[in-house]
């Protein structure tokens, strides 16, 4: 069978992307579908390189039951569009950011995460750094939805 890889990528790589990957990654496990599906996720920008997920991105998925402790910020790099199969923007500035990386031809690998999402008629996952814990629920609402609709599109693609 086909392994396909997924990558999930934000600005900092400490809130949203590593929600994304926490709640992906424990779906594909949940439906034993980790022999084949790999999860990595990552940031546009290099400010947290090295760096445990947000306290309150943390705490927000141990509360729903996933553990985001073992995944730590790292920058996105052109050579993920030749090492992933799927690449998941947060918001357009992400995606816009992404382009700028991808080598041509390889830009059909390049969505915007919540059109996966059949809940949301939003196109994007907001950056919650600025706001309250409110906005970390909104976050991890929005992935679970996306990562549901992601999942099961790349089985029937694949399966
Ligand atoms: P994320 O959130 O992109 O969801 O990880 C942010 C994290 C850090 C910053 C901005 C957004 N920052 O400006 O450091």
């Amino acid at each position: 069978m086909k392994k396909v890889k997924v990558l999930f990528v934000c600005l900092g790589n400490i809130c949203r992307s590593p929600t994304a990957e926490g709640v992906f990654r424990h779906l594909v496990q949940q439906e034993g579908h980790s022999d084949w599906i790999t999860t990595d996720s990552a940031g546009t920008h290099a400010y947290h390189i090295g760096e445990q997920p947000d306290r309150r991105a943390q705490q927000t998925a141990r509360t729903r039951g996933i553990d985001l402790s073992d995944l730590r910020g790292r920058q996105a790099i052109t050579s993920d569009f030749h090492e992933f199969d799927y690449i998941l923007a947060m918001d357009e500035d992400n995606y816009q950011d992404l382009q700028g990386l991808c080598p041509r031809g390889l830009e059909n690998k390049l969505n915007l995460f919540l059109d996966f999402s059949d809940d949301y008629s939003e196109t994007q996952v907001p950056d919650p750094y600025y706001g309250g814990e409110q906005g970390f629920e909104h976050v991890f609402d929005m992935v679970e939805s996306a990562s549901r609709g992601l999942l099961d599109k790349i089985i029937r693609k694949y399966k």
